[in-house]
């Protein structure tokens, strides 16, 4: 009903030409394969949630993450790692994760710390600005936890801007899922960079829809290992720069 409401007002305003046009562009654009693998992936993440109890899936706009406005005006929307994404970027890693902290700059509602909890990373961090969305994300870690049986000690999400957290000094896998502007990121690649000059060690940067790559292909200290195209997104994988550790 609703949609021959639709299709009549369609084509009271627009002509019956005009219409047909539109429905046919729909109709293409929905059997576009990135389309349907976007809502795949919608109902997957939908279906991980239920399964689990957790609350990881959808979107939220900066305007309602109730954070200050100048952080806010340097930070992106929340939305999360695509499931069958997180599989592919740690393949792609090819790395012995257990000699490796794993930290999401930017953790949200936490699925990727859920996520990389399935993996053998010695412990994985989580750094979410706005305390809502983190709150979200504890609840989510300890749920999980519960659900699978896992010690939930090593998985934490910690609510603080991405600029004052100290990094660990371990050998660290670092994730970013665009999180944030071109001002935050160059402070928190400095602070990078920083760390890894007081304590030389192995890192990797995964950068998900990385509209800032410039920055870190500029910084000198990474060196581009591989661009890989997920058909949901582009992500690039760069390391420090192997003669930095000689
Ligand atoms: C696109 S979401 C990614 C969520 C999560 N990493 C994932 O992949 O599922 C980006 C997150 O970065 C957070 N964020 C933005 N600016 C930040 C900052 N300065 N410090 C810490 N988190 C920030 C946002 O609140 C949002 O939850």
């Amino acid at each position: 009903m609703k949609f021959i409401r639709k299709l009549t007002r369609s084509v009271k305003d627009v002509g019956l030409g005009a219409t047909l046009r539109k429905i046919l562009n729909r109709l293409v654009f929905e059997l576009k394969p990135s389309f349907q693998a976007h809502r795949i992936e919608k109902i997957r993440g939908r279906r991980f949630d239920r399964k689990y109890g957790i609350d990881t899936q959808g979107v939220i706009d900066v305007s309602e993450m109730n954070i200050p406005r100048d952080a806010a005006s340097h930070s992106c929307y929340y939305g999360p790692t695509p499931m069958t994404l997180f599989a592919d970027i740690v393949l792609n890693l090819s790395i012995n994760d257990k000699e490796f902290v794993f930290l999401d700059y930017g953790s949200g509602k936490g699925r990727t710390l859920l996520l990389a909890s399935n993996y053998r990373f010695q412990k994985i961090i989580g750094i979410e600005l706005a305390p809502r969305i983190n709150e979200t994300a504890c609840k989510n870690i300890d749920i999980y936890c519960k659900q699978v049986g896992r010690d939930s000690s090593e998985i934490v999400s910690i609510c603080a801007n991405a600029t004052d957290f100290p990094l660990p000094t371990e050998n660290l896998v670092i994730y970013f899922y665009n999180p944030f502007d071109e001002v935050i990121m160059r402070q928190v690649l400095s602070n990078i960079e920083k760390s890894f000059v007081e304590a030389p060690r192995m890192m990797y940067i995964v950068y998900v829809n990385p509209i800032h790559r410039k920055l870190v292909e500029d910084s000198g200290s990474f060196e581009l290992l591989k661009r890989c195209q997920n058909i949901l997104v582009e992500y690039f994988i760069f390391r420090i720069r192997p003669s930095l550790l000689e």
